[in-house]
Order: structure tokens, then C-alpha cells, then sequence
């Protein structure tokens, strides 16, 4: 009887250390796998480009893209946009967008950016306008892209 009782003790602990050490291997096995590093690596080799966008940008990322790879989405590819007339694009312009007449420069732009309805009635860009600020910004990185970059 006290033999029996020695004897489960000591296979109850020798059941408790082992279950320990397995747990200890499985943790110390598992972890090389799930370090930030590790998954912050695989969500950068499967991020569409959109995710080398400025911060600014993403107002407009919904419906535009820009710089390397840049093709029309719901709305025109932005490269080179600066002093290129209105709609001069290959991309399915509305008619009030062809038929503006604009040339987007500094004025043009601000002027579309902060109420595209106000300045080409009709268009089918469907956005509500950006603050002064905000276009400035904006103006400045659409510049510093360049397609093929
Ligand atoms: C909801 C979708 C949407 C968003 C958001 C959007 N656009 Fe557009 N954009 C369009 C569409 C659609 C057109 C084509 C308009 C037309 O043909 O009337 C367009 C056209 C333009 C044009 C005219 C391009 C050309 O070659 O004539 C400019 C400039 C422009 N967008 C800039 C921007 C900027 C900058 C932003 C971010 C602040 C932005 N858009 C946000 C959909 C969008």
C-alpha cells in the first residue's frame, strides 16, 4: 500500500516534469516563427503597392495610383500629373472632365481638390474636397514622383 502510494508520487511527478519540458520545447520551437519581425516581413512581400503611398495620399489611394506600376482603378493613373492638360490620359474621362479645358497646374488643382464638383460640374470624381493644408502637401509629393520610380 505505502509502496503503491510512493510509487504513483513519483510517476505523477515524472508525469508533471515531462508534460513541463514538452511544454518548454513547443514554446522555445514555436516562438522563431511568430516574431514581429518575422510577420511583418511576410505582410510586406504580399502588400499590393498601394502601400508605398505617402501618408497624404491615401485620400485619394481609394481610387488613384501613382508612381511605379501606376494603373487606372476607379479613377486615372496621377503620375506626371502636373501641367498635363485635363483628361489627356488614356482612361474613360466623364464628358465634363474632356470637355473642361484645364490644364492642371497649382491653381487648377487647388481649385479641384478642395470641391472637384464646384470646378468641373459633372465629374464623376466622387470626393468631397481637401483643406488648404492638406492640398499643399499633396501638391508636393505628386511632384516628387516620377513614373518609373
Ligand atoms: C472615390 C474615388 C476618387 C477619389 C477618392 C479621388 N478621385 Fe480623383 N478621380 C476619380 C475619378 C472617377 C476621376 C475621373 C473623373 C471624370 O472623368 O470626371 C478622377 C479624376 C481626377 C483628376 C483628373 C485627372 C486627369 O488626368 O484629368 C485628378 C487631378 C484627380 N482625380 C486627383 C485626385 C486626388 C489628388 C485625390 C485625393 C485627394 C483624388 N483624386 C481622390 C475618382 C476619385
Amino acid at each position: 500500500m505505502d509502496l503503491h502510494l510512493k510509487t504513483s508520487y513519483i510517476l505523477g511527478a515524472g508525469l508533471l516534469g515531462l508534460a513541463a519540458l514538452v511544454g518548454m520545447t513547443y514554446l522555445l520551437s514555436d516562438n522563431p516563427e511568430s516574431t514581429p519581425e518575422t510577420a511583418s516581413l511576410a505582410n510586406l512581400v504580399a502588400s499590393p503597392p498601394k502601400e508605398t503611398f505617402a501618408p497624404i495620399f491615401a485620400a485619394c489611394a481609394h481610387c488613384h495610383q501613382i508612381g511605379r506600376g501606376a494603373q487606372n482603378s476607379t479613377g486615372p493613373v496621377l503620375t506626371g500629373l502636373i501641367d498635363r492638360p485635363a483628361a489627356s490620359t488614356s482612361y474613360p474621362f466623364s464628358k465634363a472632365m474632356r470637355e473642361s479645358g484645364l490644364v492642371w497646374d497649382e491653381t487648377t488643382l487647388r481649385a479641384f481638390l478642395s470641391n472637384p464638383h464646384k470646378l468641373v460640374p459633372g465629374t464623376r470624381m466622387a470626393f468631397a474636397g481637401l483643406k488648404d493644408a492638406d492640398i499643399t502637401e499633396l501638391l508636393n509629393y505628386i511632384r516628387s514622383v516620377r513614373s518609373g520610380e
